[in-house]
């Protein structure tokens, strides 16, 4: 192998290090829960935010809902006890599922970004991610699918 394809082989496979860890990063903390509908609404326990691993508490901020009924999961995120967002996690582009990264939900198919209020913050979409409005009682959240 000669020098010049060496390095370029080893600078590939340094970038696809990186890729993968960035992806098993974005991946890592999201937290699944399960959720079935009740009439025309998902209920989410609020105690799904909060994780109990070995002899460690964690608290998410953000569960993703999954459903047997409908396309992608649903992106709850918490505020405050009270406040959360719902979103579904489907690109208003070309409609790939969005993964959730930091503050962002990103589109790993042509780069969209979106708020985790589900606003647009960079194109291709132009069109704000699909909301539900969300209400809560003392235990529960309720995800309005209407
Ligand atoms: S499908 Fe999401 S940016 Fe194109």
């Amino acid at each position: 192998m000669e020098r010049r394809e060496f390095i370029k082989n080893t600078g590939l496979i340094c970038l696809g290090c990186i890729g993968a860890t960035a992806l098993l990063q974005s991946c890592s903390n999201a937290y699944y829960v399960q959720s079935a509908f009740d009439a025309n609404k998902l209920v989410v326990r609020k105690s799904e935010f909060t994780e109990v691993k070995k002899d460690k508490t964690i608290q998410h901020t953000f569960v993703l809902v999954k459903t047997d009924t409908l396309q992608a999961p649903i992106y709850l995120h918490k505020f405050s006890d009270t406040d959360y967002s719902a979103l579904l996690m489907v690109c208003t582009h070309k409609g790939c599922e969005v993964n959730p990264h930091g503050e962002y939900l990103i589109c790993p198919c042509h780069g969209s970004e979106f708020s985790i209020r589900g606003k647009v913050q960079n194109p291709p979409a132009e069109q704000n991610l699909k909301s539900y409005t969300v209400t809560t009682d003392n235990e529960n959240i309720f995800i309005w699918i209407i």
